[in-house]
């Protein structure tokens, strides 16, 4: 628990990223009032984990952080985790929550490492891959020989998610669209579905939903229309910028704008 704690108040990059497990809360309610996020985490969770059977199925989570959706669908679905995640503190945090809840290896099995383009091939098979904002770090967090500016980033993107179509039946995809969070972006905001989906669909998966927040006000994500080249994003418009900007200058709403635009993307292979 103190070890939780120390995590919860320690500040690291990617760190407070994510909310805490709702069996986590439940077992230790002191810890709600660390739990929060402007992430959403709850309604990712929500949208996709009600679009594939997870029960009985082996999953694996790349970049897990402390590991908000492999214990919701370890204790809620029934599925088998399997982690990778580089950063220690995060891996620590998920031990300690894992003996807090008393949760075998065999139900979420760690390990403390980066998923590069060179080590998918020594990944084991799985029914589902979870890939959620990760990508867009490659060339800073991992990579870095592969993908030194902007440029080099789709090709090798293209790679990464062909290679993992080798591995995974099934895979839940988010991405962030500034390349490493602060450099340029890799699109128009208005093109962030079609972007998305010419990427997914070059890397040969074949894509079965998309799920995006439909309104600022009510943060839920609903299956929105993906095909063709003028596929439309619900919130990407001036007005609900300048609303959501003002919102959050004001302090009436803390929601991120820029991470409510991010589709998240069920594909199979
Ligand atoms: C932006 S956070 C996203 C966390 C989580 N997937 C989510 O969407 O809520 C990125 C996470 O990926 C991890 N990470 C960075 N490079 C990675 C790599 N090569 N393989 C796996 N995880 C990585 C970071 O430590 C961090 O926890």
């Amino acid at each position: 628990m103190e070890e939780i704690k120390a995590y919860l108040l320690s500040q690291t990059k990617h760190g407070l990223y994510q909310m805490l497990p709702p069996s986590l809360i439940a077992k230790v309610p002191e810890l709600e009032k660390f739990s929060f996020t402007g992430r959403f985490d709850d309604k990712r969770f929500d949208w996709f984990s009600n679009k594939l059977d997870f029960d009985g199925k082996k999953v694996m989570d790349i970049g897990a952080n402390i590991g908000y959706f492999s214990f919701r669908l370890s204790s809620e679905k029934n599925a088998l985790l399997t982690i990778y995640e580089p950063h220690q503190p995060h891996i620590k945090a998920i031990e300690s929550i894992k003996s807090v809840l008393k949760i075998p290896d065999k139900k979420i099995n760690c390990v403390n490492q980066g998923v590069g383009l060179d080590d998918i091939k020594n990944l084991p098979e799985q029914d589902i891959v979870l890939l959620f904002n990760v990508l867009q770090h490659a060339g800073e967090d991992y990579d870095k020989k592969y993908v030194k500016e902007i440029s080099q980033w789709r090709d090798y993107t293209v790679k990464y998610l062909r290679a993992l179509r080798g591995k995974a039946e099934n895979m839940v995809f988010q991405m962030g669209y500034s390349w490493l969070g602060h450099e340029d972006n890799f699109c128009n905001d208005k093109d962030i579905i079609p972007f998305t989906v010419s990427l997914l669909q070059d890397a040969g998966w074949k894509i079965k939903h998309c799920g995006v927040i439909g309104n600022v006000f009510n943060t839920y994500y609903i299956d929105c229309a993906f095909a063709g080249p003028k596929a439309k994003h619900p919130i990407i418009n001036q007005f609900d910028w300048f609303i959501s900007r003002t919102m959050n200058k004001l302090k009436i709403l803390k929601k991120d704008y820029l991470f409510m635009q991010r589709p998240v993307f069920i594909c199979h292979r």
